[in-house]
């Protein structure tokens, strides 16, 4: 599966997602390409410290392309060698974006539940809907990150906003706000693989991949 993690807004999780998900794909032993798609290569920077910290993960590769012919090229060329294919895109529209969607079989976009990040949806909308006239089938998932403890106002509202939207399923598997995600990323790692574990962490991390695979 080829999974494009997207959202035109900055600093919503998509790094922090791609790399825990890609990294805890790995781990249950699929074989896992990890695209940075980012001009900023903060995925490719994570798994570089990881490979001089503690060694790469079996199973996971990870290159930066954040040019969108070059990334289509690519993918084009390697996607079938890899059970996953994950991609991180930058916060904002761009050639590689619009690539990873035309090529992906899904996008899993994350949503801070905040009035201006659900506002902020309407932009990604309309670039699915764009992509879709030639992608058919392309699935859109959005899910919560940075979600507010237990079943907040915020959270609530933010979910029934983003099922508003006709062209995103929304997933019922919100990401706390958890130090655990960002520690995990910054090292090249899912947060299965921090110590000490953050049980809620890896629990929410279980369900979205649950959700999503
Ligand atoms: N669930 C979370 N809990 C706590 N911190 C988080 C969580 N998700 C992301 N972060 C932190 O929030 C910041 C932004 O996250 P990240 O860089 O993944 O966003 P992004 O969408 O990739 O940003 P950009 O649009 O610039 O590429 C980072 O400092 C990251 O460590
Ligand atoms: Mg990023």
């Amino acid at each position: 599966m080829i999974l494009t993690v997207a959202n035109t807004k900055g600093g919503v999780g998509k790094t922090t997602l791609s790399v825990n998900i890609a990294a805890a794909r790995a781990l249950a032993g699929r074989d896992v390409w990890l695209l940075d798609g980012d001009r900023q290569a903060t995925a490719q920077s994570a798994m570089t410290i990881r490979a001089q910290q503690v060694g790469n993960l079996f199973g996971l590769a990870y290159a930066n392309y954040h040019d969108g012919s070059l990334l289509k090229a690519q993918l084009q060329l390697q996607a079938e060698k890899f059970d996953d294919v994950v991609i991180d895109v930058g916060g904002r529209d761009s050639t590689s974006l619009r690539a990873a969607l035309l090529l992906s079989d899904a996008v899993l976009i994350p949503v801070q539940p905040r009035s201006f990040d659900v506002w902020a949806l309407s932009d990604m909308t309309s670039l699915i809907a764009e992509v879709r006239k030639i992608r058919e089938g392309l699935r859109c998932f959005a899910v919560l990150n940075f979600a507010d403890p237990g079943a907040s106002k915020d959270n609530i509202e933010a979910a029934a906003a983003i099922a508003d939207f006709p062209e995103l399923e929304y997933l019922p598997t919100p990401l706390g706000r958890r130090k655990a995600f960002a520690t995990a990323a910054s090292l090249g790692k899912s947060v299965l693989e921090l110590h000490p574990k953050d049980a809620k962490a890896i629990k929410e991390l279980n369900s979205l991949l649950k959700a999503l695979f």
